[in-house]
């Protein structure tokens, strides 16, 4: 079996769900459910018990090394983080604590159970890191893309901390020949997507007639990937990734917000339109975000030769599903949207943003 940390989350149950659609290895989910953390986003694998979801802090190291020891996998995938820049900057101890320790914790856990497996399966055994583009910070407008060479350089509590736990990943595959493989992917978005990220952000608060709070002057580029390209990507690693790599995932389609945003509203007009006037009315230029990086691109050349792997979606195909999912889908939609989350939205656009326009 393997173990998923964060499989809870947007990106990891989309990859639980994902992964029972190629195989019937069973899986164990490791997740603190905070508040990025739904179990109901499992519903559709764990009631055949093909999925197991232990509510665990990743910080909880004797946990996870009793877990470790119980259910002898063969693999632990790495997703569970804090992720969201915005929150990392008006509270980045959450950030530290799970991305940096939290790693910390996991690792140490692995190596002692890695140490004890026997001789034929600890070099089969793989330790599968999922980072970001954001840890190699901001590129200028006629820089390349970033690749496997680039250096770090984090702008935000977020990308520091997903590059210190890059760091402590590395360090144990060569300090203590862990099969790591770390993946730096760009961002993602589609289905079950907490909606404080931009593209859900702007899906719901556009039906509701909310203003559509675009930071800065929009032209931030950002390079989008539809999260079922990032989850074969990780599988490909998984199965054919070689030790020791890193592997930068990305889907070739750079786009500034401004445009992210305008596509929403078009396509909201479309599937489900106004009586009166465009979404794209909505558009509200606001305050920048702090430390705001530039432009994200990733080259994905190595993985795309190496391992073969190819994103399947543009990005008009990508959002046009992801616009579609979020239609279908008031019920989760209602669900996520906790008290917690209408606290966050005051906290980050002020109390205004809870009001729609008219
Ligand atoms: P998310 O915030 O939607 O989900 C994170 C999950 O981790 C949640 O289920 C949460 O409950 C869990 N978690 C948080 N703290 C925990 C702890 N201490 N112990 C156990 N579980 C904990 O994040 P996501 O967007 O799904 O991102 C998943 C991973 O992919 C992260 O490592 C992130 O850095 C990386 N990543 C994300 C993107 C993106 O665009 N979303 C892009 C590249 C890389
Ligand atoms: P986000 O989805 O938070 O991802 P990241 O910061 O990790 O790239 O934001 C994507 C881009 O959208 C980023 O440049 C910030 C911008 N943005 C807005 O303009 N308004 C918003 O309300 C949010 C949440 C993001």
């Amino acid at each position: 079996m393997i173990f998923i940390t964060g499989g809870a989350g947007f990106i990891g149950s989309n990859f639980v769900i994902d992964w029972f659609s190629q195989s019937n290895e069973k899986a164990l989910v490791i997740d603190k459910l905070t508040y990025a953390g739904n179990a109901d986003n499992l519903a559709p694998v764990t009631a055949d018990g093909r999925v197991h979801l232990e509510r665990v802090d990743i910080c909880d190291g004797e946990s996870i090394a009793a877990l470790l020891r119980a259910h002898r996998p063969r693999a632990l995938l790495h997703f569970a983080a804090e992720s969201h820049v915005d929150r990392s900057i008006l509270g980045p101890a959450d950030f530290v604590r799970t991305n940096v320790n939290g790693t910390f914790a996991l690792l140490e856990a692995t190596r002692a159970y890695w140490q004890g497996l026997g001789e034929a399966e600890r070099p089969a055994f793989r330790f599968i890191h999922v980072s970001t583009d954001e840890v190699f910070g901001s590129l200028e407008p006629d820089d390349p893309a970033f690749d496997e060479n680039s250096s770090y350089a984090p702008n935000s509590p977020y990308s520091a901390s997903k590059a210190a736990s890059d760091h402590l990943v590395r360090a144990y595959h060569r300090t203590y020949a862990l099969p790591t493989i770390t993946t730096c992917c760009s961002n993602n978005y589609g289905p079950y997507q907490f909606p404080e990220k931009l593209i859900p952000l702007m899906i719901l608060n556009a039906l509701e007639q909310r203003p559509l709070p675009v930071y800065g002057d929009g032209l931030n580029e950002r390079d989008w990937l539809f999260v079922s390209d990032h989850c074969s990507a990780v599988r490909a690693v998984l199965e054919r990734g070689q030790v020791g790599h890193v592997y930068h995932v990305g889907g070739r389609n750079c786009v500034r917000n401004i445009d992210v945003v305008r596509s929403i509203c078009r396509l909201l007009d479309e599937l489900q339109p106004r009586a009166r006037g465009s979404y794209a009315d909505g558009i509200n230029f606001v305050r920048d975000r702090p430390g705001h990086d530039r432009r994200y691109a990733m080259n994905p050349h190595k993985i795309e030769t190496d391992l073969e792997w190819r994103a399947l979606e543009s990005f008009d195909s990508g959002l046009r599903k992801t616009v579609r999912w979020y239609l279908d889908h008031s019920d989760w939609v209602r669900k996520v949207r906790s008290g917690e989350y209408r606290n966050w939205i005051e906290r980050q656009y002020g109390p205004a943003a809870s009001h729609p326009l008219h």
